[in-house]
This record gives C-alpha cells, sequence and structure tokens, in this order.
C-alpha cells in the first residue's frame, strides 16, 4: 500500500470507528471542513500535511476510548433475528477483534410481542423502520425487512440520505434501485454494504468489489436458488415428480408457501443483475434477462440428461460479448463431471471467468439464517474498520448504460422434448422443418419407459420425441418449434434446455 493509501485508510478508519461525519473531521483534526471530501475525489495532500493530520489523529486517539458502534437492526425474521442473537453472543469476540465494542441499540419489525428467540429487553423499540433509520441513537443501519419498494426501500434511503451507512440482504430492492441507491450513498459519504443479498454466505460480492478488481471478468454463473437446486437434486436422486419435491421442500422450510418468485427464476434474475453490474461494469438490468423457471422439468428430461452424462440446474449466465452483455436464467444441462454439477442440495455456486485468475468456483450455503446473518455481519465489521469501495464497485457516474447483447450460438446445442402426433410423416416432417433452420439433429432418444403416451385432441395417438441439436442458434430452434406447431405435428408445448459445456 503506497503512503496516500494507508493515509486514506487511516482517515477513514478513524471516522467510522467513531460514527463521525466526514465534515466533523475535517473541522475537528484537519482543520479543513471539506478536507475529507476532497481526499476522496482524489486529492493527494502533501505529506507535510498528512504528517501534520496523522499527528492529531493519534494525539485525539489517545485521550479518547473508541466509542462503541451502534448498530439499529429493521426486520426480525430469519436473518435480523439471528444477527442480534450473534451480536448478543459474540460481542466479547467482535469487540477484541476491531478494538471497538459493536452493539445493537435499537431494532424494528411489526409485531412487538411475537417471540423471536431474542433477548430485546433494553433496546429501543422502533414501530416505524424510517424513523429507526434517522435515529440519533445508531451509527449504522442494518435492513432486513425485505421487498423491492415499502419500508425497505424508504428506511434504507432515509439512512443514506444522512450519510449513515447502511447494510441489506435485500437482492428485490437492489437488483430495481441499486443504481439510484448506491448514487446516493456517493452522494452522501455513506458506505452501502449487500454481501448477503447474493449468494447468502458465499463472499462473492466481496470477491468482485475487492479481491478480483482488477481482473476483466468474462463470465459469470451459478447456482443461486436453493429451493430449486434442492428440487432439482432430489428429483435427480429419486423418481419423483416436481410437484412432490416442492411439497417436501415446503415441509422442510426450504421453499415458500407461495414458490413462484423461486421456482419459476426470478429470485436467481435478481442475484444474477447484482452481479452483471459488478462483473462488467454497466448499469443494473434485473428486466433484461430472459428468464425461464423449472417447473416444466420432468423426470423424463431428469433421466434422459442422465443418460447422456448431464445434470439438470437452474444457472443464471451473464457474459460480456462484443455487443453487449448477455444476461439469462434457464434450467441447463451441465456436465455430470463439471464443478458446478457436484454442488447439490440446497448449496450455492458462482463460478467466475476472468482472463488474469481463469476459473474460480465459489460454493457454500445460500440461504438461511445463521449464512446470511454471516454475510450481514461481515459488512458490519467491513464498514467498521473503515473499509470503502463504490457499492457497485465502480462510481455509480462511471456505469456504463445497459446494452443487451443479442442471443449468440452456443456450444453444446439444445435438449429438445415434444409429444409429437404418432402419425405417418410426423418425424420426417419435423426433422425437415428443422433442417430448413439449419438446425442438425445429433440423435433422437426414445425411452418407451419414460414415454408418455396420450391422445391429441384430433384422436391422434402421441408419443414423447427427444431430440439433440448440434451447436445452433436458439432463434433458429425456437423458429422452427413454432412452425412445428402450426404445422400439427406436436401437441402442448415443447420443452427446450440448452447444453453447456462448462
Ligand atoms: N432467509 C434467508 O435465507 C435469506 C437469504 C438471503 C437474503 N435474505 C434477505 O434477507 C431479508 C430478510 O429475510 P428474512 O428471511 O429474514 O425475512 P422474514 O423472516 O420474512 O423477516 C422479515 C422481518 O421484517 C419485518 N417487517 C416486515 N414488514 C415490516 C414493516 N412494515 N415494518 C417493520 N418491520 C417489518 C417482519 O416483522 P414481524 O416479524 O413482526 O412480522 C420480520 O421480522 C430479505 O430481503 C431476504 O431477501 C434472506
Amino acid at each position: 500500500m503506497s503512503d496516500i493509501q494507508s493515509f486514506r485508510q487511516a482517515v477513514e478508519t478513524f471516522i467510522s470507528a467513531r460514527g463521525w461525519t466526514p465534515t466533523r473531521f475535517g473541522r475537528t483534526v484537519a482543520g479543513d471542513p471539506l478536507f475529507v471530501f476532497d481526499l476522496r475525489e482524489g486529492r493527494e495532500p502533501r505529506s507535510e500535511t498528512r504528517t501534520r493530520i496523522l499527528k492529531a489523529m493519534q494525539e485525539f486517539g489517545d485521550g479518547e476510548a473508541l466509542p462503541p458502534l451502534r448498530v439499529g437492526v429493521a426486520g426480525l425474521g430469519n436473518v435480523g433475528a439471528t444477527l442480534v442473537s450473534i451480536l448478543q453472543k459474540d460481542g466479547a469476540e467482535l469487540t477484541k477483534k476491531l478494538g471497538r465494542q459493536l452493539v445493537v441499540t435499537a431494532v424494528a419489525a411489526r409485531s412487538r410481542s411475537r417471540d423471536r428467540g431474542i433477548d430485546i429487553t433494553g433496546l429501543d423499540w422502533f414501530d416505524d423502520p424510517v424513523a429507526l433509520a434517522k435515529s440519533d441513537g445508531i451509527d449504522l443501519f442494518v435492513e432486513l425487512i425485505g421487498g423491492e419498494d415499502g419500508p425497505a426501500l424508504a428506511s434504507v434511503k432515509a439512512a443514506l440520505e444522512i450519510g449513515r451507512p447502511v447494510v441489506t440482504a435485500n437482492k428485490a430492492l437492489l437488483a430495481k434501485h441499486g443504481t439510484e441507491l448506491a448514487k446516493l450513498a456517493e452522494e452522501t459519504g455513506a458506505q452501502l454494504g449487500f454481501e448477503a443479498a447474493v449468494a447468502g454466505g458465499i463472499p462473492v460480492i466481496k470477491t468482485l468489489r475487492e479481491g478480483l478488481g482488477s481482473a476483466r471478468i468474462a463470465k459469470v454463473f451459478g447456482i443461486m436458488n436453493g429451493t430449486c437446486n434442492y428440487i432439482l437434486t432430489r428429483m435427480g436422486n429419486e423418481d419423483i415428480s416436481f410437484a412432490d419435491c416442492l411439497k417436501d421442500a415446503q415441509a422442510l422450510g426450504y421453499a415458500e408457501a407461495d414458490p413462484t418468485f423461486d421456482v419459476e427464476g426470478y429470485d436467481t434474475a435478481h442475484k444474477l443483475a447484482i452481479l452483471a453490474t459488478l462483473c462488467f461494469g454497466y448499469e443494473l438490468a434485473p428486466d433484461k434477462i430472459r428468464v425461464e423457471g423449472i417447473t416444466g422439468i420432468t423426470q423424463h428430461d431428469i433421466q434422459v440428461a442422465a443418460d447422456l452424462g448431464y445434470k439438470i440446474k437452474l444457472l443464471g449466465i451473464a457474459q460480456r460479448t462484443d455487443d453487449g452483455i448477455e444476461q439469462r436464467v434457464h434450467p441447463t444441462f451441465v456436465p455430470r463431471g463439471s464443478a458446478i454439477a457436484g454442488v447439490d442440495g440446497v448449496m450455492n455456486a458462482v463460478a467466475l471467468e476472468t482472463d488474469h485468475v481463469h476459473e474460480l468456483l465459489l460454493a457454500g450455503p445460500g440461504a438461511g439464517g445463521p449464512p446470511t446473518a454471516s454475510s450481514v455481519l461481515s459488512d458490519i465489521l467491513d464498514i467498521a474498520r473503515g473499509t470503502r469501495v463504490p457499492p457497485l464497485g465502480v462510481p455509480s457516474d462511471e456505469l456504463l448504460p445497459y446494452r443487451e447483447a443479442a442471443m449468440r450460438a452456443h456450444d453444446g446445442g439444445y435438449y429438445i422434448r415434444l409429444s409429437a402426433k404418432d402419425v405417418p410423416g410426423a418425424l420426417a416432417g419435423i426433422a425437415t422443418r428443422m433442417g430448413e433452420r439449419g438446425i442438425s439433429i445429433d440423435s433422437v432418444i426414445q425411452r418407451s419407459d419414460l414415454s408418455a403416451k396420450a391422445v391429441a385432441p384430433d384422436g391422434s395417438p402421441t408419443r414423447t420425441v427427444v431430440m439433440i441439436t448440434q451447436q445452433t442458434l436458439e432463434s433458429a430452434v425456437r423458429e422452427s418449434l413454432a412452425q412445428i406447431a402450426s404445422d400439427g405435428f406436436i401437441v402442448g408445448e415443447p420443452q427446450l434446455i440448452r447444453i453447456e459445456q462448462l
């Protein structure tokens, strides 16, 4: 670290440690109210000035024990209650690590009387998270309410507006308002931490913002929803349907009563949008993601995948291309021997392809109170230590306007499952339509034990046909399937799954 870098770090640590505003430091220590703002904008004070200020900081520090960092927690559910319990239980150890006390002084939730397994006597109670965010009794605000708007957005904004640091685990809020919130944080000099918002306990945000800050990332992909991964893993290990797996996941607490958000892929899309911005430096664009969930996956798909040496995983994939960014979420055939295929059950994993470090796979628990609370805590510790990074990796006014890339060909082709009419000429007709779009069929697979036999509305018998294509354009496959449907050769919606050679 250069002299100027360690000077900056010392100033930031001094400010955070005391919960001071930049202006207070400027007036009290540096003799210039704008000193910290100028420093953050890149001003490099002369060596004599640095020496004078470091001496003043030392004298100040010698005469003053660091006050505790007072944390306000809004939302005392799964994550919030776990965080409060960790802070109360491990307080002494954290104090040793930080050199100052970290205490929860105030909390907010809807029901004051609900038993959450934590002791909230002596803490200030707020019914209104916005009032907590603005309260003079805290130095740092933690938002663990959830939801993309409403009290979560209002309280995070209220804290950032007054320059108060914020930590949140809320991916929906960040996917929708992340650019605006990062801008606000930079304007007021507040820090904004959201390690827990993507892949729960896996430190992927810190890896991208700090660890890989200098690497050029070409692609990021991962399993980012534990509910979907649990269901697909169970379907792969046992001969049970999607619906039965979902029921079990709900009984075990891995899936919500309304699982739509998870199983339709939107939760993965929110996390992917955040990762894509950190990886590629474009504005957040959750609406530009092509999203497909796992509700249409059958045992037939799972077992054909296994026969061919693959597993099916719900992947979020974002990639830098010559004409912009491609972002997609969909079930994917991944080779059984690949690292990502080994990530089973409720575990998550994020893979990064970079120019310097090549491939990196981060795997671990993606959700649950303790892993998520531990990521929240790691943000709190970073802020208490004075670590400063732009929330989205680069200053928000340097984020590029989003450029959506066209879908491109990819290695590995497609798995297509059709319910084809079992009448003369149907298979030949299907093959002809594929040929017209330049799609080469690698193999046609029929497993009589799995083939659903049914009768089309016109009385024709049907059978399940699976085709594996060679590398081709997705648009070509979709156009030819639309043509095949209008020819009347198939019944119902075809199943289309990408095969990735990861
Ligand atoms: N759970 C996980 O594994 C996980 C993983 C990663 C990220 N996250 C994120 O972490 C956040 C919290 O998740 P969670 O699972 O802990 O949620 P949760 O169990 O549903 O808890 C939400 C909390 O917010 C409180 N709340 C709701 N509306 C409120 C309002 N208007 N005013 C004050 N308090 C309000 C609730 O109060 P009451 O208790 O009084 O109802 C509850 O304590 C979400 O953004 C989620 O996406 C969760």
